[in-house]
């Protein structure tokens, strides 16, 4: 059967069947993958029971994965997942619920913010993988809003004016917007700021975005306040619910989507039970700006 892709909202995101992840697959799949993400910047799939390796498998044809490191306050020794795997459940290394005061979680609950992920980093993401290994009952739908949409819609004077700007992103802004101050200076080091432009082009499609993120934290040259005024104002007006799909999962459902083309975020649920979702995530292949620094 061949791979056939069903629209599930007015802008993007479409349902994939007619097709088994977990096996290698053929190259037309490929091809019909990758046309389908340019197209719809959200593809679901049902029915994907994977372990790890298969979902790293399956992520890898769409480009090398990203190194997950620096993107969270976890030490090493606590982590519950191998290398190439992204933890977004709310579980510890004993595969319980972490406890309300524990600073991974707290640091988590940074996915409840709109967001666009590793826009903290040089060279951020292409797409992201996130499967469903044990859904929560109450809550905890993802929702994802199209930034290519939001851009179209801007006034062309808006256009204008944020064409060529540069935000600064970084994990401690968008943490820090819900109070979480506190860092070692290691950490300090790694979530240092990177810029990114506030416009970008997709690659293939030559489709223009705003590149929003809570990450982002300042923009270069405008003073503070403006800076997060004008990105307040931005991110309003991209996560209207006309703009918005919200994915309520079922058990081993599998979404991916470009964070080139897309913002997304986690729905509060019941966080004494668990929530398994696994990630992959697949690289960039340049930064949107040239960085002052090497990273
Ligand atoms: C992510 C993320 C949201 C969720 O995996 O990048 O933000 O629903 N997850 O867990
Ligand atoms: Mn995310």
């Amino acid at each position: 059967m061949p791979v056939s892709i069903r629209p599930l909202h007015d802008l993007f995101v479409g349902e994939v069947s007619g097709i088994d992840i977990a096996k290698p697959l053929t190259p037309d799949e490929v091809t019909a993958l990758e046309t389908g993400m340019d197209r719809y910047a959200v593809l679901v799939f049902h029915g994907q029971a994977l372990s790890d390796e298969q979902q790293m498998a399956f992520s890898r044809n769409f480009g090398p994965l990203e190194d997950a490191r620096g993107g969270n306050v976890t030490k090493p020794g606590d982590k519950r997942l191998g290398t190439g795997m992204n933890d977004v459940s709310n579980l510890g290394k004993d595969g319980k619920p972490l406890a309300r005061d524990s600073r991974q979680r707290l640091f988590n609950l940074g996915n409840s913010l709109w967001h666009s992920d590793s826009s903290f980093r040089a060279t951020p993401a292409k797409y992201s993988l996130l499967s469903a290994r044990i859904v929560n009952k109450k809550g905890g739908n993802t929702e994802f809003a199209d930034m290519r949409a939001a851009y179209d819609t801007l006034d062309d004077e808006v256009k204008r004016e944020i064409e060529d700007l540069i935000c600064e992103h970084s994990l401690m802004y968008s943490r820090g917007s819900l109070g979480f101050l506190d860092y070692t200076d290691e950490e300090k080091q790694m979530f240092k700021p990177v810029r990114q432009r506030l416009v970008r082009t997709h690659p293939v499609t030559g489709r223009k975005s705003l590149y929003l993120s809570s990450h982002a934290g300042g923009i270069v040259g405008m003073p503070m306040p403006e800076a997060r005024l004008l990105l307040r104002d931005l991110n309003e007006h991209a996560t209207q619910p006309k703009f918005v799909y919200a994915h309520k999962w079922t058990l081993h459902d599998l979404v991916i989507w470009d964070n080139r083309q897309t913002m997304h975020r986690v729905r509060r649920y019941d966080e004494s039970q668990p929530r398994d979702m696994r990630r992959t995530t697949v690289a960039g292949d340049a930064p949107t700006v040239a960085q002052q620094a090497a990273e």
